[in-house]
């Protein structure tokens, strides 16, 4: 909170709003007694221009293309550190010492068995259940078995973020006809959860993948995902049908559903002869309802600092791996007719971090349609730290207002007179 205020009047009376502040010197006008002031409330659609909350987990400028996780840059952490070290950070606050990093890894082993109603609900499914139905649903009725996930204990964090990539990899699975393998509790984190998905260890290659792409993706402070958790948190509800929530949320494709749409897309122009040309002149078109998928963004208007990561990523990937794919030349071409061209420019639309994370978990083996069940599980580490920090900050129940714009009051009319 800063000294400044806004004093607001509107239809003759007047209200003053605090300022506030935050640490990297964003400003926001607190508008909490608006309302009760002046009858007035703000109208903001898609929250282009709303602060749900204020939070210390993670920074981003979009006009300079800054990610930070508690203070600590993005590119630093994907390079340096591991995924597990990145959820202790995001969770707690602070990286932890080495024997804080042992005891919480060796708790993430300890809790991750998943019971077996789970597998059960899991090959319930009819076939063609998309995986992140499968993935939401398996997570709500973990609540089943914890039902005391809605208070701030830390084995409800713990338990939930020790179970879910095994949950992640049976998914997987599941979604191919494929038996469950066996948790082995001798692993770290990121080698179970690969051994899991493929039924063979993982080289370091791909660990070393896995993790980086892990810590891209684990928080992007109040996304759509994120948001989501927070508000269905506020109503009480316990941990595992908050983050079930959050993930039906990321399904979407334009969200975390983003990556497996930009590899059916960049396959349908591989398909269709390979003119990018084409499809850039499409997505132009508003009357194509066509969007170039993995472009855009709604809050990067530079770069998305994930992208640029990750992209380097995969040409490493690729070349460790020995794999040739068409798609990465036709992702490379459409990036640089997107560049170049105006639309693009004068919109500010950048390659997203989905633009290329689908090539990296194809040219691994994943099956398309799983690619989002990977974004949730690093999303995982922000949804949970997001639901801690939103209860420790004691925070009320989300219950947005609206104007209404519907028929005035009228009689009821019996059907018979209609
Ligand atoms: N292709 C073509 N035109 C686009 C695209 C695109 N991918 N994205 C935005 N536009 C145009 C849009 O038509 C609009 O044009 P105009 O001003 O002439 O009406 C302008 O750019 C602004 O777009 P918007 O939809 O108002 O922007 P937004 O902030 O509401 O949406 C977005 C952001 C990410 C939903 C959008 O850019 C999009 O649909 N991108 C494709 C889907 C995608 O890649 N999503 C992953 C996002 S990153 C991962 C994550 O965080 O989940």
């Amino acid at each position: 909170m800063s000294a400044e205020k806004v004093t607001i009047t509107l239809g003759g009376k007047t209200t003053e709003c605090p300022v506030v502040v935050g640490t990297e010197n964003e400003h926001a006008i607190d508008i909490e007694k608006l309302r009760a002031d002046t009858g007035f409330v703000t109208l903001d659609y898609g929250y282009k221009n709303t602060g749900a909350t204020t939070s210390k987990i993670t920074f981003l400028d979009g006009e300079k293309g800054i990610l930070h996780y508690r203070g600590y840059e993005i590119s630093d952490l994907a390079e340096k550190s591991d995924f597990t070290e990145v959820i202790y950070l995001l969770l707690y606050g602070e990286l932890p010492n080495a024997t804080q990093l042992k005891e919480f890894n060796q708790k993430l082993k300890d809790n991750s068995d998943v019971p077996a109603e789970i597998a059960s609900i899991l090959k319930a499914f009819p076939k063609g259940t998309h995986p992140m139905a499968q993935l939401a649903a398996a997570t709500v009725a973990l609540s089943g078995v914890y039902g005391e996930g809605a208070t701030l204990k830390e084995e409800n964090f713990i338990n939930i973020l020790a179970k879910f990539p095994v949950l992640v990899a049976m998914v997987i699975r599941n979604a191919q006809g494929l038996d469950f393998i066996p948790n082995d509790k001798n692993l770290d984190y990121v080698a179970n959860f690969l051994q899991m998905t493929f039924g063979k260890p993982a080289t370091k290659v791909l660990i070393d993948a896995m993790d980086k792409l892990l810590i891209l993706h684990a928080d992007h402070e109040q996304n759509c995902s994120t948001s989501t958790v927070r508000i269905v948190g506020s109503s009480n509800v316990n941990i595992y049908a908050s983050i079930s929530a959050g993930i039906s949320a990321l399904w979407g494709p334009l969200h975390g559903g983003a990556n497996q749409a930009v590899l059916e897309q960049l396959h349908k122009i591989d398909e269709d002869g390979g003119d990018t040309a084409k499809f850039v002149a499409m997505a132009k078109d508003k009357d194509s309802g066509f969007r170039l998928m993995g472009f855009g963004h709604r809050v990067y208007k530079n770069f998305d600092p994930r992208a640029r990561i990750i992209k380097k990523s995969c040409d490493e990937v690729l070349e460790d791996l020995g794999v040739t794919d068409k798609k990465l030349t036709i992702a490379r071409e459409l990036e640089q007719a997107a560049l170049h061209d105006d639309y693009f420019v004068s919109r500010k639309l950048y390659p997203n971090v989905d633009f290329y994370s689908g090539i990296i978990y194809s040219a691994m083996g994943f099956p398309t349609d799983t690619f989002t069940t990977l974004f949730a599980l690093g999303r995982l580490a922000g949804w949970v730290s997001q639901w801690k920090e939103m209860k420790e900050n004691k925070e009320p129940i989300g219950r947005p207002r609206q104007i209404y714009t519907g028929a005035n009051l009228r009689p009821y009319v019996a059907v018979g007179e209609r």
